[in-house]
């Protein structure tokens, strides 16, 4: 293992330009302006998983955008085999003003490299890369098979990847799945992810009057579509920071008593965590504590909301309609089909007659709890350890990855959870970034990981 970790720091150098390059090409899952960009981030993924020795390595075209494959089955068929999972696309960049620096121009600054998907998905893809080039060029092999399967997708809930693992099911089989696109639990605090949240991500149209109006002839008259969307918003939590969709919490698995005193024994500083935002206070749930909030506990968001006149100085209008973007992140067992349809039911039943409300899906997934003592996560625990000299912690995730479930479902694999990411590091975000030390530690902490298994 020496000799690797060896190879490790004679090419860090290398390993961060590459990373660069990675980063420089703009990959936007959500933008369909960008499908060439996307296919050829996909390109230069395959060449380089062909370059570093990987054989059978494809780009396998999807109804969107193509998922990256490529593998090393010669460990042999005594060892184990792993399937490492992560996605090349990235979320839109906008608001773009509020870069330091244009999101596909990679800079390196106080020991961070920024760029959009630093973190999220593509320098944690990467470490994984380079921890399998680092085994392949000291030893001309690995020490366990290794399934690479890197999608285009995730940002859009990965619409195409269950037809694939269904119709892949063989070529797919492994021990193990190993995904880093979590978080660490804080700087210098390794940790495994044993949870992650799903979404339900809906989109809400309040249609008033068939055309803008004056606002002085027809207000007070007219349901202003804005007013009405903001009152169901409104209604769509009670003052205990419940959701009030019916049957919402049905299928939620209540937090035991065992696992609230786990959660409390991390450390935990509600004052660090709100300086660090700038918030005057938490907010959630009543009865539960922010790490339960975030882990343990479904909620709903609007994630963005126009209607009228949003230009600078005033215009007095009536506006014809309104629109929002709202989630719910889920927890174990609820579903997001289920839950989709009964957040339409309830939208449609409180909206006033005064207009007409149309309720649409955009995508959702499933939440998932991850076994924590499969032996890929002991491997992960001694690795992380090694790579960082203290033991990791285990944590659940408030964020989702739609295809974990669908993995433990069809591949009947354990997923692991190997986060090398900080919840601090701006992913979605202006000025995303990625630390450049967990970056090199990540790298030795996977090739470890593989040669643990
Ligand atoms: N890597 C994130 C998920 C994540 C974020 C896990 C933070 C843990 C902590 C992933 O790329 C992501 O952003 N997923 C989306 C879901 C998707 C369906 C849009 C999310 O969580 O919003
Ligand atoms: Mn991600
Ligand atoms: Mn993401």
């Amino acid at each position: 293992m020496q000799d690797v970790l060896n190879y490790i720091a004679e090419h860090h150098d290398q390993h961060l330009k590459n990373l660069a390059d990675f980063l420089a090409i703009p990959s936007v899952s959500t933008d369909k302006q960008q499908v060439p960009d996307v296919a050829h981030c996909a390109d230069w993924l395959a060449d380089y998983l062909r370059g570093i020795g990987l054989n059978n390595v494809v780009t396998e075209a999807t109804a969107g955008h193509p998922i990256v494959y490529g593998e090393w089955l010669e460990a042999g068929p005594d060892k184990p085999t792993v399937l490492f999972y992560g996605h090349y696309d990235v979320q839109p960049v906008d608001p773009i003003d509020l870069w330091t620096q244009p999101p596909f121009e990679p800079t390196i600054r106080d020991g961070k490299i920024y760029a959009r998907g630093a973190t999220d998905d593509k320098g944690q893809v990467f470490l994984h890369i380079a921890a399998l080039e680092s085994h392949l060029k000291t030893n001309g092999t690995l020490p366990v098979n290794v399934k690479v399967l890197i999608e285009g997708e995730e940002e859009i809930g990965s619409p195409n990847l269950t037809p694939f693992l269904e119709q892949h099911r063989e070529r797919l089989a492994c021990d193990t799945v190993v995904i880093s696109d979590t978080a660490m639990y804080a700087p210098e605090m390794p940790s495994i992810g044993y949870g992650l949240r799903g979404l339900a991500y809906m989109e809400v149209t309040v249609q008033g009057p068939n055309r803008d109006l004056h606002s002085g002839s027809f207000g007070g008259a007219v349901a202003n579509p804005a007013n009405v969307l903001a009152a169901i918003i409104t209604r769509l939590k009670d003052d205990f920071g419940r959701i009030t969709v019916p049957g919402f919490y049905d299928d939620v698995l209540p937090l035991s008593e065992e696992e609230r005193a786990e959660f409390a024994r991390l450390p935990w500083s509600e004052e660090k965590y709100c300086a660090e935002l700038n918030i005057p206070h938490s907010y959630g749930e009543f009865g539960y504590t922010t790490l339960e909030r975030l882990w343990a506990r479904p909620t709903l968001d609007v994630n963005g909301m126009w209607s009228g006149f949003t230009g600078e100085g005033a215009k007095t209008v009536l506006p014809a309609k309104a629109s929002a973007k709202i989630s719910m992140r889920l927890v174990p067992n609820q579903d997001w089909r289920d839950i989709s349809e009964k957040f339409e039911n309830y939208v449609r039943a409180i909206a006033p007659p005064t207009v007409q409300v149309e309720v649409t899906s955009h995508h959702g997934g499933n939440p998932v709890l991850t076994p924590v003592d499969s032996p890929g996560v002991q491997a992960a625990m001694r690795a992380l350890e090694q790579a960082y000299g203290v033991k990791p912690y285990l944590k659940r995730e408030g964020g989702s990855i739609p295809i974990v479930l669908t993995f433990q479902q069809i591949l009947a694999a354990p997923v692991v959870l190997m986060g090398f990411g900080l919840e601090t590091e701006n992913l979605h975000s202006p000025d995303e970034h990625f630390d450049l030390s967990n970056f090199r530690r990540g790298i030795e902490a996977t090739a470890c990981f593989y040669a643990e298994l």
